[in-house]
């Protein structure tokens, strides 16, 4: 089978190409490190396409920008992929908001190349869409929600449940990141529906894992445990530390979307993230921190919430459960802590060697 992965250096695109390319499927990358243009040298993915070029002789890489219409079009003409996994994004909604051009032509434009390319060379295709909870924007903040002692949570009747697909985009904030990201859902959608191909938008909760080069601005418990572990201060923005988020692991966010592709539908969306079992609150991982690994971590509090900052959000996967009954989370929270505070001390040893 031939994939094409976007954005294949970052966290979700790089799980992708080692899952497809180790199980000998022939892999296109598409990434041109905007990573560390939007967040600086912590953000930079360029090691990991030396990586994925030098582990998988079947990757060929394409340092190509998702905005530029007439070289994604061109690789879509070259490769004719079965499968198309887009992930490339401006991912941070703070900082869509310093360069609103640069966000919508990446998020939303980008998208739309995207869909373009499949529509024109390889229709019977499968393409999925890495979207984000924030197309809700903060809608889930007006939801009935009860202060405990170390966290958020919805009342009882939402409770252990979360938020699925109908909760309305509509009459919210959702940050200019949100807007550009539900510009690109509702399109992905649209192929779907208007012209019939098998596209899926994923509307991600916090999408983690160790290989993740987490910022401050974006990929929080990953950024956490690196300060963790280097004894660097942690900033909490706001709602007092009890902003309760869902982790969920790369390989289980492929699983989601290789069960998608064995079966795909069209024009669809799905509520993507490690639901109730996998929140936490930024309080409750740092206590975790402390409790399992003695790590304790150096924070400072700013009594202002980032706009539009969800208080309590995770997941409800009944609907994707209901299509693809064989989805299970395999990694636990504790697990991915854990992988995550290993491969951050081995990347401090390394420093230190
Ligand atoms: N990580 C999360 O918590 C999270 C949550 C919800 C949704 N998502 C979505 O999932 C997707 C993947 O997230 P991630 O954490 O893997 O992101 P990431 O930032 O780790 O990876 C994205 C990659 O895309 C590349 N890229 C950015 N702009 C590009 C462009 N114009 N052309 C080519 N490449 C470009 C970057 O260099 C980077 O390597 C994104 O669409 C993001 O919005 C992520």
């Amino acid at each position: 089978m031939r994939v094409l992965v976007t954005g294949s250096c970052g966290l979700i695109g790089s799980e992708a190409v080692h899952y497809y390319a180790s199980r000998k499927n022939e892999v296109w990358g598409i990434d041109n490190n905007m990573r560390r243009y939007f967040f600086g040298p912590g953000g930079d993915t360029g090691s990991m396409r030396n990586i994925l070029s030098a582990s998988f002789r079947n990757y060929t890489h394409k340092e190509i920008d998702i905005r530029d219409r007439a070289s994604v079009l061109e690789v879509f003409r070259a490769v004719n992929p079965h499968f198309i996994i887009h992930t490339a994004a401006q991912p941070s909604h703070d900082w869509a908001a310093k360069e609103p051009f640069t966000d919508f032509d990446v998020n939303a434009c980008g998208t739309l190349n995207l869909l373009e390319g499949l529509r024109q060379f390889c229709p019977n295709s499968v393409f999925v869409f890495l979207s984000t909870n924030k197309v809700y924007g903060d809608a889930p903040n007006h939801l009935p929600l009860e202060e405990m002692e170390m966290r958020y949570e919805y009342d009882v009747k939402m409770r252990g449940r979360g938020i699925d697909e109908n909760l309305s985009v509509d009459g919210c904030l959702h940050s200019i990141f949100g807007a550009s990201k539900l510009a690109a859902d509702i399109m992905v959608q649209e192929y779907g529906r208007y012209f019939g191909l098998k596209t899926a938008a994923f509307r991600g909760g916090c999408l983690t894992g160790s290989r993740h080069a987490g910022v401050e601005l974006h990929g929080f418990v990953s950024y956490l445990v690196e300060c963790a572990v280097r004894g660097n201060r942690y900033s909490i923005f706001g709602y007092k530390g009890k902003q309760v988020r869902d982790q969920i692991d790369s390989s289980d966010v492929i699983q989601a979307l290789e069960l998608f592709r064995q079966n795909p539908r069209t024009g669809e969306y799905y509520n993507l993230g490690g639901c109730y079992e996998n929140s936490a609150s930024v309080l409750e991982l740092i206590a975790k921190l402390k409790e399992r690994f003695g790590l304790t971590v150096l924070s400072t509090y700013v009594d202002q919430a980032r706009k539009g900052d969800h208080i309590c959000y995770y997941s409800d996967m009944s609907k994707f459960k209901k299509h693809y009954p064989e989805f299970r989370i395999q990694k636990s929270l504790d697990t991915i802590l854990e992988e995550m505070v290993i491969s951050a001390q081995e990347k401090l040893t390394k420093k230190a060697a």
